[in-house]
This record gives structure tokens, C-alpha cells and sequence, in this order.
């Protein structure tokens, strides 16, 4: 029997039929509970928000564009996976949020902006060629618009294997996910230095960068009480931005700007 790849044609890792799983085991638990009480703390903090209309790429089952909607922004979610858009679109139902169901790489001609702010978290780990999608993104930024970035950290899932007792998986850097079961191991998890060398060669400047879930992933005695989890949220928040620690993070947050530049400079 031929097994039908979950894969694109492209290679990435589209959420169709991960839509229940990704709910239950993401958003449904702490991890996801922190991720959004983070963001809800850093993205006024990191981002320059005045309403602007907002593009989110990959955007799944719709919470940060539920984020972003409520507080004024006209949102574009871009998901190609049709049950995440299709839950999404019941999330929202009743915000300013439209829905285009594309991948990526369809961008420029699906919605091609240039737009202020744009947003695309936790998707590029599902690429086979986040580097290109990187570029993608780069060029629908109008000048001076804002990136909000966030990948999977490839340097904390190395730690967390080591710290799971899965020693000869790191020791072979045997890291990345293969796509292909409905495990939740991104393909092409990140490190910053790649962030970096793609910001420097599509001209984005790197404003600010966090660490989400810096020390959440690696307790051996998680919270059992709401004070213990305020503190713990508190922790988080306060050495997010903080060397070494925003280094370990689950994930990285940047916010990435497109430099304004002028004529002379951009035909050099
Ligand atoms: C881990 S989920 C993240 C969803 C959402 N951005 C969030 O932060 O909750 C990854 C999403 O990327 C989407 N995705 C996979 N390949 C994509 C592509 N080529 N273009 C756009 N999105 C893609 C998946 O379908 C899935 O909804």
C-alpha cells in the first residue's frame, strides 16, 4: 500500500488533519497557557502598535490574530491547512479577521501587501526551506514595517533532549522531526545565528528578540498552584530578554524591521 505523504508539495509540514491534536496538546496545556501569557506581555512591549492592519502567516486556529483583532488591528490570516482556517474562522467569527487559504510561498500573490506588520509564528520550523520563506516575508514588509518572528529554537531542543535522557539523539544531532507521523517535532528547527545572517541579507534589522519558555520546559516540579504559576510567569517575564537565559528558550521572538532605504542605496 502507498502511503499518502502529510508533506506538500513543497516539503512543509501543512497542519491538515492536526487541527484537534494541536488544540488539545498546545493551546489545550501550560505550555500554550504561557505562550500567550507571554506574548500578551511582550508584543506591546517589543512591537510599535498603532492599529495598523496586520498579515498573520501560518496563522492555525487563529489565537494570535484573535490578539491582534480585538485590540483594533484589521486582520489577514494566511493558513493552508483547511480545518486549522476552518476553526479558525469559527473562533473569530466575530472580529475583523479575513481568512485566505494559501501557503507562504503563495504570498505575493495572495496577499501581497506591502504590509506594516506582519506576523508569522511558529511556522518557518515546518518548512524544508525556511530560508526562502525568510525572503518571502522580507519582501511583503512595507519600508519600515514590522516582522513579529517566532521559531523553534534548535539549541533548547537539544537541551531538553539531554535533559529528557535522550543522550545519543544530541550526541548524533539527531534533532529535527521528520514530518511524517502526528508528532510535533518541527522539521527545520532554528538557531538565532541563521535569524541573524537572513536578517543582514534581506536588509531587516533585528530591534529586539525574547526567549518563550525559557525555564518552564526544563522543571522537574511544575506549578500545582496558581501562586506557584504567577511566579513562574513572572520569572519568565523577567529574564526573557535577560543573557544567557532568552538564549534557551522553547522558542525565539524577534521583532524584525525593513529598513527604510533610499533609492541610491537600494539599486547598490
Ligand atoms: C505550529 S502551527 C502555528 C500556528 C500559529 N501561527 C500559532 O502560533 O499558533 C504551524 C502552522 O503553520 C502552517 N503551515 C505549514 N506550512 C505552511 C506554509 N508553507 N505556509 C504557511 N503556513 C504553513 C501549518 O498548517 C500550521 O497551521
Amino acid at each position: 500500500m502507498i502511503e499518502s505523504s502529510p508533506l506538500s508539495p513543497a516539503g512543509d509540514r501543512h497542519f491538515d488533519g492536526l487541527a484537534e491534536k494541536f488544540a488539545g496538546s498546545l493551546y489545550g496545556g501550560p505550555r500554550g497557557a504561557l505562550r500567550l501569557a507571554m506574548l500578551d506581555a511582550l508584543l506591546p512591549e517589543m512591537l510599535d502598535l498603532d492599529g495598523q492592519p496586520l498579515l498573520d502567516v501560518g496563522g492555525g486556529l487563529g489565537q494570535l490574530s484573535a490578539w491582534f483583532a480585538q485590540r483594533g488591528h484589521a486582520v489577514t490570516l494566511l493558513e493552508p491547512a483547511g480545518d486549522m482556517l476552518d476553526q479558525a474562522r469559527q473562533m473569530l467569527d466575530s472580529l475583523p479577521v479575513s481568512f485566505v487559504q494559501a501557503p507562504l510561498q503563495a504570498l505575493p500573490e495572495r496577499a501581497a501587501g506591502p504590509w506594516p506588520l506582519v506576523a508569522c509564528h511558529a511556522v518557518l520550523e515546518w518548512l524544508s526551506d525556511p530560508r526562502a520563506a525568510f525572503a518571502t516575508l522580507a519582501e511583503s514588509l512595507a519600508p519600515g514595517g514590522q516582522l513579529s518572528l517566532m521559531v523553534f529554537n534548535r539549541d533548547a531542543l537539544r537541551f531538553s533532549n539531554v535533559v529528557k535522557g535522550n543522550l545519543q539523539k544530541a550526541l548524533d544531532d539527531r534533532l529535527e522531526g521528520t514530518g511524517k507521523r502526528q508528532r510535533l517535532t518541527p522539521i527545520s528547527p532554528l538557531c538565532h545565528e541563521q535569524i541573524v545572517a537572513w536578517s543582514r541579507e534581506c536588509g531587516l534589522s533585528i530591534r529586539s528578540v525574547a526567549g518563550i519558555r525559557i525555564f518552564h520546559d526544563y522543571l522537574r516540579h511544575p506549578p500545582t498552584s496558581e501562586a506557584d504559576w504567577q511566579r513562574l510567569v513572572a520569572l519568565e517575564h523577567r529574564y526573557c530578554q535577560e543573557e544567557p537565559h532568552w538564549r534557551l528558550g522553547r522558542y525565539l521572538l524577534y521583532t524584525l524591521v525593513q529598513e527604510e532605504r533610499t533609492p541610491e542605496e537600494k539599486a547598490r
